[in-house]
């Protein structure tokens, strides 16, 4: 009788994702569902068995959500012009400007628009551009990340559904700008709609550049750009050890530039209206517009556009209409792994620095409401499970860390001991954004549920 079963070559890579190709309907598990459970208790429970964990379907609109809805959320312009939302389809004409300048020229273009990564950390655009221009590399790539796997998110595909030539102009503009011969687009797993309008853009789209669509398989950590990058080469996604960065060394050792679908998107606005046009909008170091999400507890959910300095309360309630039931307890910006806006602190301007400073954070632009119907205790150990769930475990904290918070709170045996060592081991340890955000989202919900948290330790 054989004991051990041997582990074909492939396994250890295959075993890393949650799920390979399948045909199932899926139904969504993430925090837009997770708070909007009550609205159909029954379609929760099947979520919570299901073999597989889904964390989004960018259908936070309709959550609690199913694979098979084909319902589409509100999308309105409320900043001063749509830039993202500014239709373009198959013109390229901010393709064909850009190529009437010099690559340096766009890059200049684009760091004085002071455009900041939407994927997330706000990193300056122009910066990001200029470090992979500057490569001697004759083999440069660029990468889409259209992996959007912020539960709350639905930003990248809509932008991808309903303009999909937009995400190609921008990419190829910003190819043309640093050097690169191919665009690789890296596509959330449950986007399949998506995916085929993006196969359909590219096949129509005539520029001479080649663009490659190379589907995920459904890891929230293979967003985090290193991950997806080993993802892409067929490895196992761990996060990379940095530097170097990918704009030295990424895609097959390559200079390669990593941008969000938004970011891409913003791109052929800048090149036609020019980079001061785009400047004058926004506020602070904030500039320009931001698509933001927001999640099915609102009374008008949906994706709008709105400039950077708008305060997060006119975000909430008159745009977003306020709660459609209940009272609002907490406003999660950026995906669970950030901190929450208590309704105290609802008069802060959304913009990268003015959040953080609140211990939150624009992030990718999700907003996920919750009312009282969602305790603290019950938040918290949604978080910490999506979080151990999704954990790449190159990191002893975050691998075990996580898991071991879940355990402890479902069978009440949590010390606050415990909860402040593993929290700040994550904090001071963590290799990439997943371990610091939760360390982020304990620190938010420490200062302001302070009472609730206590209530979750023996
Ligand atoms: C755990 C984790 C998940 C991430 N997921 C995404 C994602 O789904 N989409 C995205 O654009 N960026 C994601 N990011 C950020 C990327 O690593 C990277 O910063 C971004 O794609 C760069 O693009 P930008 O400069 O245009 O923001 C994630 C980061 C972490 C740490
Ligand atoms: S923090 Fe977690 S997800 Fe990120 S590299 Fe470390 S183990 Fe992986």
């Amino acid at each position: 009788m054989r004991l051990v079963q041997r582990i074909p070559p492939e396994a250890p890579i295959d075993s890393f994702y949650h799920h390979p190709e399948s045909n199932q309907e899926m139904i969504c598990q993430g925090t837009a569902c997770f708070v909007a459970r009550g609205l159909n208790p029954r379609l929760w429970e099947q979520a919570c068995f299901q073999e597989k964990r889904v964390y989004c379907l960018g259908r936070c609109y309709a959550a609690p959500s199913r694979s098979s809805d084909e319902s589409l959320p509100i999308v309105e312009v409320h900043s001063r012009c749509a830039v993202v939302m500014e239709r373009i389809g198959p013109s390229y004409e901010a393709l064909w400007m850009a190529r009437s300048r010099t690559p340096g020229r766009i890059v200049e273009d684009i760091e004085a628009s002071e455009l900041r990564g939407r994927g997330g950390a706000g990193f300056p655009t122009g910066r990001k551009w200029r470090a992979v221009h500057r490569q001697p590399s004759h083999i440069k790539y660029v990468v889409a990340n259209a992996d959007e796997g912020d539960p709350g998110a639905f930003i990248d595909r809509i932008i991808m559904e309903d303009d999909p030539h937009r995400l190609l102009a921008g990419m190829a503009i910003a190819a043309y700008a640093v050097g690169a011969s191919k665009g690789i687009i890296y596509l959330r797993a449950e986007y399949t709609r998506a995916h085929d309008i993006l196969q359909k853009a590219i096949n129509e789209a005539r520029v001479d550049f080649e663009f490659q669509i190379v589907r995920g398989h459904g890891s929230y950590v293979c967003g985090e750009e290193t991950a997806m990058l080993n993802s892409i080469e067929g490895k196992r996604p761990e996060v990379r050890t940095r530097p170097p960065y990918p704009t030295e060394s990424g895609l097959f050792g390559r200079p390669t530039l990593v941008n969000n679908v938004e970011t891409f998107a913003t791109v052929p606005w800048i090149i036609q209206h020019g980079p001061e046009t785009y400047r004058a909008l926004g506020f602070s170091k904030s500039r320009g517009t931001k698509l933001v999400s927001l999640n099915s507890l609102f009374g008008r959910p949906g994706l709008y556009e709105i400039e950077f300095g708008i305060p997060v309360r006119r975000i909430c309630e008159e745009i977003g209409g306020g709660l459609k039931n209940g009272s609002l307890r907490g406003v999660i910006v950026g995906g669970p792994l950030a901190g929450i806006i208590p309704p105290s602190l609802l008069d802060t301007p959304f913009g990268f620095e003015e959040l953080q400073g609140i211990g939150a954070a624009v992030g990718h632009g999700g907003i996920v409401a919750f009312d009282e119907s969602t305790s603290i205790r019950e938040l918290v150990e949604h978080v910490l499970s999506f979080a151990a769930y999704e954990s790449c475990g190159k990191c002893t904290p975050c691998r075990i860390g996580n898991a071991a918070l879940v355990r402890s709170l479902q069978d009440r045996s949590l010390k606050r001991s415990q909860w402040d060592e593993i929290i700040s081991a994550m904090a001071r340890t963590s290799l990439c954004g997943l371990g610091t955000g939760v360390a982020e989202f304990a620190q938010s919900v420490s200062r302001y549920y302070g009472k609730e948290l206590a209530s979750c330790f023996r």
